[in-house]
């Protein structure tokens, strides 16, 4: 077996677990665009970005640094910052609400919304939670952190200072915290890096949200931490039933983490597959260079890592055509000039005109 297929075959062992995906759409991105533009010209940060997110299940999103990661989950969650604006697509969210009616679902398109209207806000926090890297910024510091779980709580429904106390314990002893009781009488400086990313889970997950958004969760951590981390969220998943959007550069999680993985390049999807087919049989040359170049236990240490050659290009021109081609080994005058998306297998789908040959 080569690399990638050894790689994919211990990911397939240790996703043998109880997880109940489904096929019902929970969040359904279509032709997502946002733009920032700037004097000095327009940055296309998200360029016509389709996916759906489905119940129960996680859709990794992986690409280097600066290829539209972060603005897609923030124009999900309508906080693109100034000068950046959703300017096309769709974001249809299913929700689901508990009414005295009994279990109501209804569509709606979150680039519609007012971003500082009062139905973002309840959704934002309640139904769609995010967890980003570096919770410092996230978190209050002049609050404890029951403080700020259980203000949460009470933003979000209708129960007594008790009940929401009692649930802030019961939430930070779910994600695996020390003694809850005295834990949620700390402020977040009181914690150590792993404890204050578990405290921020614990904040996220305090409404029961459908879907958790979570940002490079684990890249600020040490690898152990990340580990447990990455561990608790499963479980976490398990428990809860809920969807979650992983985002990473890093294609290791994604391989512990996904059900279905979004490959990004420049603003754009190149490449999108059921993790295992992403895995075993990558077909753009920009993800087979990701590949390539994961580190990986029991490499010599005198191996260098393969790094993607050429420079990514900067943000206000890229190229026309196919964005990848100052990089590719495939690139072809006239074959390139518009690469298509092409399906390739089931639920597999590539954005390159020589994937075919
Ligand atoms: N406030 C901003 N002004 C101008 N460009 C921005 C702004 N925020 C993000 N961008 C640009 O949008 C692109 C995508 O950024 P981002 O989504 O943060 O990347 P990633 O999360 O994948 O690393 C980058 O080219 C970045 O420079
Ligand atoms: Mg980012």
């Amino acid at each position: 077996m080569d690399g990638e297929s050894v790689m994919a075959a211990e990911m397939s062992l240790s996703k043998l677990d109880g997880r109940v995906p489904t096929d019902e759409p929970l969040l359904e991105v279509r032709d997502l665009r946002t733009y920032f533009e700037t004097l000095e010209g327009t940055v296309r940060a998200v360029d016509g970005v389709s996916f759906t997110i489905y119940r129960g299940r996680t859709l990794g999103i992986v690409g280097e640094s600066g290829c539209g990661k972060s603005v897609t989950a923030h124009s999900i969650l309508r906080i693109v910052q100034r000068p950046g604006r959703i300017v096309g697509g769709e974001i249809i969210f299913h929700r689901r609400r508990q009414t005295a009616a009994g279990v109501v679902d209804e569509a709606i398109d979150l680039t519609r919304l007012d971003p500082f209207g009062r139905e973002i806000r309840s959704i934002r926090g309640k139904e769609i939670a995010y967890i980003f890297q570096e919770p410092m910024a996230s978190l209050s510091p002049v609050h404890t952190i029951g403080h700020q779980i259980i203000e949460t709580i009470q933003i979000h429904e209708n129960v007594s200072r008790d009940e929401a106390r009692a649930r802030a314990i019961e939430v930070c002893g779910q994600v695996g915290l020390p003694r809850p009781h005295e834990v949620i009488e700390r402020y977040p400086h009181q914690l150590s890096g792993g404890q204050r990313q578990r405290a921020f889970i614990a904040l996220a997950l305090a409404c029961r949200p459908s879907l958790l958004i979570a940002d490079e969760p684990t890249t600020a951590l040490d690898v152990t931490t990340e580990a447990q981390i990455l561990e608790l969220m499963k479980d976490l998943q398990r428990q809860y039933g809920m969807a979650i959007q992983f985002i990473t550069h890093n294609l290791g999680v994604i391989a512990e983490m996904a059900d279905d993985v979004v490959v990004m390049y420049l603003g754009r999807q190149v490449e999108q597959a059921p993790v295992d087919e992403l895995f075993f049989n990558p077909r753009h040359p920009y993800t087979r260079a990701l590949l390539r170049s994961i580190p990986r236990l029991g490499r010599k240490t005198r191996q260098r890592l393969e790094s993607i050659r050429g420079m990514v290009p900067d943000p206000y021109s890229i190229p026309a055509g196919c964005a990848f081609r100052t990089r590719c080994p495939l690139y072809r005058p006239g074959v390139c000039d518009d690469p298509q998306w092409i399906e390739v297998g089931p639920n597999h789908w590539v954005r390159c005109n020589r994937a075919m040959e």
